[in-house]
């Protein structure tokens, strides 16, 4: 079984999610629904979707969509027919008895539901159908999501389970994990009790959502969205139904048990319209106030809404020990809720895996937690949980690691992959240095550096240790949502706050030096970025030597939002590599006239695809789908590049006054139609004074050095102005843009 053609049947958020990303990867695709139109309605909301299902619009070609009466023959020569349609178990059978009629022999048939067994959907079949089918459950949105569970029994054809996983990891990017027929299977089992758990002992101790949210999210590993906030992402209807599923499901005496019929407020909820974000709102909702749009969080008890409050446990960083031991209501909230993960999930082994590394694992790929239950119990320490944990009768994992009276007990990392990715290699690492922002780990042969801060924010910490790690080979990687969203603007702004500017341009000008050493220096620099890629980010990646970049990337230098110009290299280095266009051999303005396009509507790409035209990517790069790819990447790249010679420094040729008035004239025309006011036209003034190479004309040379000074000129000019204060301060607060 070679899998080039896929029909998936059912239209709605998951069908349509999965077959946009089969488009991303090539593959043809035919999506069937009720009617035609509802399939073509998806295939509209695949191409509008933010952030987008498809890595360049042009994927969609990759799809036709039909209706399951006049199309069904699509299936005759399908390799892989998924079920998507909604949750009614009747309604699947049905399609069931279609397709087992419809396909051919060595064809692969999986349902994607999240909550019906495997043993009631196949219940109909034979022994030889049951044998070709299974359940892939993937997460939305599809193409974001790293997890996908295959759900398989014994009685399946264990072979064309492997060739599905292998497709799955190799073309579409996802991490695999196979699961054995339990409700919720892994994923789901435990992050679905751990939100109840949550909201439970949130409600028990009197927390409103906010102070919920501010302790069951970041400070946790877990995504910001906390528990409350993810409910109304998710849909509150759907999370009910998810929780009916589980009551009907699970074991009579399973500790979900008691969670299953959710918090009263629930129904009423539900009831009212108030669904979640797609609803009337949830437990939070957008109000307008004066015509202001105010966010508004729900009081529990009293069933009202008031403006919602930023609670800030002023923490920075993880710390689960800490965060256990706080001498306050959150603290003890913290405990309640890790504890209880940890003792449920750790009830489970081996009944619903024997490697409870892959419950770890389906927690951060499926719901993008930093750490699982038995990292974070690895984390605060075997002896510290047991001195502050009642009772762990009955939980035989736990009972045998007390027992053993160790230290630690966390073997491998990632277990469910063949690959060696950064999750292994960091953990078999002997040495690390570390500062507050980056870690380094040191090979024999190689460097990695993994930023750790909030969004991977970069700051003087996180230039030092790119310095430090250049005596070897080095790679720039992590396992964090981001791989870096720009230089950190609180930073910055606690210098600007006691007016010493002075500080701020001594690290923009070892930022400078950085970027500059990771270009030149003897040794190959490689940068593999996931996620956000922003600003100082982006700076990095330009100036490397080379990008092995997976598909799920945001990359831009977008200074211009927050009233400053990319200092770090960005503008010079970005139009350096447009000056070697053809275009531009015959024009010497395209280049600064493009790069002004680019850096001064702070454009940004939302894949590697998207990246390449803006020469935020150049030829020296690859492609990854699959995210833990990325590492195995780049050291093959290192192995392949023994003799790396460092780039010959870049000599730039400007028309400066010429190409400035050019400029000139579309600030002009931009503020003519209110585009821009006032900062927006001081903020491009000071980007075309950097483009166009200052005080230059094109018979002098403009070195590297100076263009590095135009931009800290230029960064520190407007750095210094109220304006660009308020425009950081209202980013910062808002992580919108003030238009000023
Ligand atoms: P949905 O309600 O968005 O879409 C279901 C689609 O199936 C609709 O377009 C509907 O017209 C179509 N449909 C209904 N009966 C049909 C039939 N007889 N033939 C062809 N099409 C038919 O549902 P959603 O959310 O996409 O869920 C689909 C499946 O994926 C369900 O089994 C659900 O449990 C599962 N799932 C959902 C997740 C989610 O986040 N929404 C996550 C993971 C799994």
């Amino acid at each position: 079984m070679k899998i080039k053609k896929v029909v998936i049947i059912g239209s709605g958020t998951m069908g349509s999610g999965i077959a946009a990303h089969l488009c991303n990867a090539n593959i043809p695709v035919v999506l069937l629904d009720l009617k035609t139109e509802i399939a073509e309605k998806a295939k509209e909301r695949i191409l509008k979707s933010r952030p987008p299902l498809l890595f360049e619009s042009s994927k969609i070609q990759n799809l036709k969509t039909g209706n399951i009466t006049d199309n069904f023959d699509n299936v005759a020569d399908a390799d892989w027919i998924i079920e998507a349609v909604v949750e009614r178990i009747n309604i699947k059978h049905e399609i069931y008895k279609k397709i087992l009629k419809a396909r051919k022999k060595d064809s692969v048939i999986s349902s994607n539901t999240s909550t019906i067994p495997l043993k009631i959907l196949s219940q109909k079949m034979d022994n030889a159908d049951k044998k070709d089918f299974c359940i892939t459950h993937f997460f939305n949105p599809v193409r974001y999501m790293g997890l996908l569970e295959i759900v398989r029994e014994n009685s399946n054809d264990q072979n064309k389970i492997n060739l599905l996983k292998d497709f799955c990891e190799k073309k579409l990017g996802k991490g695999v994990i196979i699961c054995g027929d339990t409700p919720g299977f892994l994923g789901n089992r435990i992050g679905v009790y751990a939100m109840q758990i949550a909201m439970t002992e949130a409600i028990k101790m009197n927390l409103t959502i906010e102070e919920a949210d501010a302790v069951f999210g970041r400070p946790m590993g877990i995504p910001k969205t906390g528990v409350f906030a993810l409910y109304d992402l998710i849909g509150i209807d759907l999370m009910s139904d998810v929780l009916k599923s589980f009551k009907k499901e699970l074991p009579e005496k399973d500790e979900f048990q008691k969670l299953t019929d959710g918090i009263p407020i629930i129904n009423k909820l539900i009831d009212t319209g108030y669904t979640g974000r797609k609803g009337k709102g949830g437990f939070y909702r957008m109000n307008k106030v004066n015509n202001q749009k105010v966010l508004e969080a729900l009081d529990i008890k009293s069933n009202t809404y008031s403006t919602a409050r930023k609670v800030d446990l002023k923490i920075d960083k993880i710390n689960l020990l800490d965060l256990i031991n706080r001498d306050d209501k959150y603290g003890n909230y913290a405990w309640q809720v890790i504890s209880k993960i940890i003792i449920y999930s750790s009830s489970l082994v081996p009944q619903i895996t024997k490697e409870y590394n892959d419950i770890d694992e389906a927690l951060r790929l499926g719901f993008n937690w930093a750490m699982g239950p038995f990292e974070m119990l690895e984390e605060i320490g075997l002896d510290n949980f047991f001195k502050k944990t009642g009772n762990i009768k009955n939980n035989p994992f736990l009972e045998n690691l007390k027992n053993k009276n160790i230290k630690k007990f966390y073997d491998q990392r990632q277990k469910y992959t063949d690959i060696e990715t950064l999750g292994k290699v960091k953990k078999a690492v002997t040495k690390i240095d570390i500062n507050d922002s980056a870690e380094i780990y040191r090979f024999s042969d190689f460097n990695i550096v993994e930023f750790n801060t909030k969004a991977n924010a970069l700051d003087y910490n996180s230039m030092d240790a790119l310095m430090k790690a250049t005596d070897k080979p080095l790679i720039i990687i992590n396992e964090s949502m981001q791989f870096s969203a720009g230089v950190n603007l609180n930073y910055v702004m606690e210098f600007v706050k006691k007016r010493d500017f002075k500080s701020v341009e001594k690290f923009i000008k070892y930022f400078q030096k950085t970027c500059e050493h990771l270009k030149y220096s003897d040794k190959l620099v490689i940068s593999a970025p996931s996620g956000l890629s922003l600003g100082g980010g982006e700076e990095v990646l330009l100036q490397s030597n080379y990008v092995v970049s997976h598909t799920n990337i945001v990359m831009g230098l977008v200074e211009t939002i927050v009233g400053l110009v990319p200092a770090g290299g960005g503008c010079k280095e970005l139009l350096w590599r447009w000056t070697q266009t053809d275009e531009a051999k015959n024009d010497p303005d395209f280049a600064p006239l493009k790069v002004f396009d680019i850096i001064g509507y702070a454009k940004t790409a939302t894949s590697p695809l998207e990246a390449k035209p803006l020469l935020f990517l150049d030829d020296n790069h690859e492609v990854i789908i699959n995210r833990n790819n990325l590492l195995p990447m780049a050291r093959a790249y290192i192995e392949q590049n023994k003799n790396f010679k460092p780039p010959v420094k870049c000599k730039f040729k400007l028309s400066g006054d010429q190409v400035r008035k050019k400029m000139q004239k579309v600030l002009d025309e931009l503020y003519n139609s209110k585009k821009i006011l006032d900062h927006g036209m001081i903020v491009g003034k000071e980007l075309a004074n950097v483009l166009s190479g200052g005080d230059t004309n094109l018979s002098k040379e403009i070195s590297e050095e100076q263009m590095y000074k135009l931009e800290l000129e230029s960064f520190m000019k407007l750095l210094e102005t109220d304006k660009t204060q308020n425009r950081i301060v209202h980013t910062l607060k808002t992580s919108k843009p003030l238009i000023n």
